[in-house]
């Protein structure tokens, strides 16, 4: 038998999301809610982006997604608990009494695929776009308009962040049901127009302990990390939201900088320890305090996740000046890839007093390229059938 077009195929993009004030731990795994709030902006999509497709067709049988073009299985535990969530809002949006465009639409499976536009090799969290654009995209084939946090954050914790464009705080919220655990925008994307966002992208050695794991033995083991969650984050998640809203680089800079070190402690507190950070990410670390140093004020900032590479923070006027300075460091050893992508950076000499003050021995290749780019919005449905990663039988297209 010809199998039938998919009566609804959505297809959305979401953004990547790097945390100013961290999560880590989590007081219900299965819910996935956190012991503290946190706070993050959200990248451009030109740059770093999630695309996903879903289509729903009463001739598929089984629920089935293909992630960059590899079928995963949809039995993962986190998978489940993303689809059980949607499908529990469309069934309460059509017992609410909402008229439902898409009657039979529950019982049929679902078929997802979804890709990055980022090579998942070069070790940047994937999972926070790949989440939350799931989300997004499983809530216009199923007609939910509710509030996506839940769904998202059941998919990874930090994904419910990457709903929203701009500066996002995920409150951590105090029900055991976690209803009130939920992802709102701070400020827009429009807020802050000079603000730049540098990906240090470092040439890793090895692939670090995964976040949920990490952050498990945290919590069971690490006391700083619970003084951190109950004493420190909430004046610091105040005052990050003071910073953003007054545009303050100086405070933010120093702020989003404390806090990376201050969750990178709690990592080392963790026994055994565990540690993210490589000797280039602390050279990383070196460069940027000198740069600063050299220039009287904090004109940049970095911050780190999971991993070895740094997210670097500054204004549109001092990009130039610090991709060079970043060039100097770290001469790119030329192995294929484009040492900068993303936003254009002009090109600019170093003067001899800010090369003396980083004083340091340039240290070849150990980082593989710089990604520029700013702050974005939130997911997008595109219009545009040719977009779509799956064909009309419902599999993913043939990869142009
Ligand atoms: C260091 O959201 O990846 O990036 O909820 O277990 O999926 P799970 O963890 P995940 O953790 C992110 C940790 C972090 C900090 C942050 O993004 O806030």
């Amino acid at each position: 038998m010809a199998s039938e077009k998919p009566i609804v195929v959505v297809t959305c993009t979401a953004p990547v999301n790097i945390a100013v004030v961290k999560y880590w731990g989590k007081r219900d795994e299965e819910l996935i809610l956190p012991i503290n709030s946190s706070l993050s902006v959200t990248l451009h999509q030109d740059q770093l982006k999630t695309t996903t497709t879903a289509a729903i067709s009463r001739d598929f049988t089984e629920d089935r997604i293909w992630l960059n073009g590899r079928e995963e299985d949809m039995g993962h535990p986190r998978l489940q608990a993303c689809l059980t969530e949607i499908r529990r809002l469309a069934r309460k949006r059509r017992s609410d009494g909402h008229e439902d465009p898409l009657p039979l639409s529950l019982s049929y499976k679902v078929h997802v695929a979804s890709e990055n536009n980022f090579p998942t090799a070069a070790g940047l969290a994937s999972s926070a776009a790949g989440y939350a654009c799931l989300a997004y995209t499983l809530a216009r084939v199923y007609g939910v308009d509710s509030d996506l946090s839940e769904v998202a954050r059941r998919g990874s914790g930090s994904a419910c962040r990457s709903l929203y464009g701009g500066f996002v705080e995920w409150q951590m919220g105090e029900r055991p049901d976690g209803k009130d655990s939920v992802a709102r925008q701070v400020a827009p994307e429009s807020h802050w127009p000079e603000l730049r966002v540098l990906i240090l992208v470092v040439s890793a050695e090895r692939k670090p302990m995964g976040s949920t794991a990490g952050m498990q033995t945290s919590v069971e083991t690490s006391a700083l990390l619970k003084f951190r969650a109950e004493a420190l984050v909430p004046p610091r998640m105040a005052e990050m939201t003071r910073c953003i809203r007054e545009r303050n680089f100086q405070a933010f800079g120093q702020l989003t900088m404390k806090d990376s070190n201050q969750f990178h402690a709690t990592c080392l507190d963790t026994f055994p320890p565990i540690s993210y950070l490589s000797d280039t990410s602390r050279r990383i670390i070196q460069l940027v305090h000198r740069f600063n140093a050299h220039h009287g004020q904090t004109k940049v900032a970095y911050t780190f996740d999971a991993g070895p590479n740094a997210v670097v923070f500054t204004l549109d006027d001092t990009v130039a000046e610090f991709v060079a300075a970043v060039s100097h460091s770290f001469p790119p050893e030329s192995n294929g890839d484009k040492f900068l992508k993303g936003l254009p950076v002009e090109p600019v000499l170093l003067s001899d007093e800010l090369k003396a003050a980083l004083g340091m021995d340039p240290v070849p290749g150990s980082i593989r390229y710089i990604i520029a780019t700013q702050v974005g919005p939130g997911p997008q449905v595109l219009d545009d059938p040719g977009a779509h990663l799956l064909g009309p039988d419902g599999l993913p297209k043939p990869a142009a």
